[in-house]
């Protein structure tokens, strides 16, 4: 299996967590793609959900696979959100998301949610977080300068701006900006969310500490579902 089939297998797994009247939280992603075509699949043989997806790009994937969506001013409380991430420490399940610049509304809505599954495949477990991905964070345009050198004198390293592929500066679909900070292996996740919480321009950054429920991770040979 490559990855994308581990991607595959996590997401089939974990929609099988949704039961007929729930409202679900769809990820944002290439793993949480799959997971949204399989529910689509399930709604077509006859599963009853409403969704809120966790960007426009989710949401644009749902409504090509049939699934109702609905929004935060019906329901503000979701059964469950499945999502992917960027890294998972082992033990702790503390997270890094927001490589695909979606983790304001995906934290929105995992925090909303009774249950958070989280869907890997094997590469993305470390022992630090930190180790191999930047935090995302995103921020206001205006003063974005100000804000990164606050980040920078942090240990963020030297922040440029995401750009897109075509290198154009990136906007979020709430439209912001993304600093991507290269920290490297964090020691104490909760302090530094706490700090970066605590920097003005800052809307929200990529660190969910103590947020999954269960994480689903696909290897070649299984999948292994971990809990707090
Ligand atoms: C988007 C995210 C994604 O869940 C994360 O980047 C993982 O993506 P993929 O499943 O494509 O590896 O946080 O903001």
């Amino acid at each position: 299996m490559n990855v994308d089939d581990c991607k595959r297998v996590a997401a089939h797994n974990a929609a099988d967590f949704v039961q007929p009247g729930m409202v679900v939280g769809l990820g944002t992603g290439s793993t949480a793609a799959f997971m949204i075509e399989r529910l689509g699949e399930r709604v077509a043989e006859g599963l009853d959900i409403l969704a809120i997806p966790t960007s426009e790009e989710s949401g644009r994937l749902a409504r090509a696979a049939g699934i109702p969506l609905t929004s935060f001013a019906d329901h503000q409380v979701l059964d469950i959100a499945i999502d992917g991430a960027d890294e998972v420490e082992r033990g702790t399940l503390h997270l890094i998301k927001g490589l695909g610049a979606a983790l304001l509304r995906e934290k929105i809505v995992a925090q909303a949610s009774r249950r958070f599954v989280v869907i890997v495949d094997a590469t993305k477990p470390v022992n630090q977080l930190g180790e191999r991905a930047p935090v995302p964070v995103e921020v206001i345009p205006f003063g974005y300068e100000a804000t990164a050198n606050r980040l920078e004198k942090m240990g963020a390293g030297v922040i440029r701006p995401r750009r897109t592929l075509a290198g154009e500066l990136l906007t979020t679909d709430n439209g912001n900006m993304i600093l991507d900070c290269v920290f490297g292996p964090i020691q104490d996740v909760q302090a530094l969310a706490a700090q970066i919480d605590g920097t003005v321009g800052v809307v929200e950054h990529g660190l969910f500490p103590n947020m999954a429920t269960d994480v689903l991770v696909a290897t070649e040979r299984e999948v292994e579902r971990w809990t707090p």
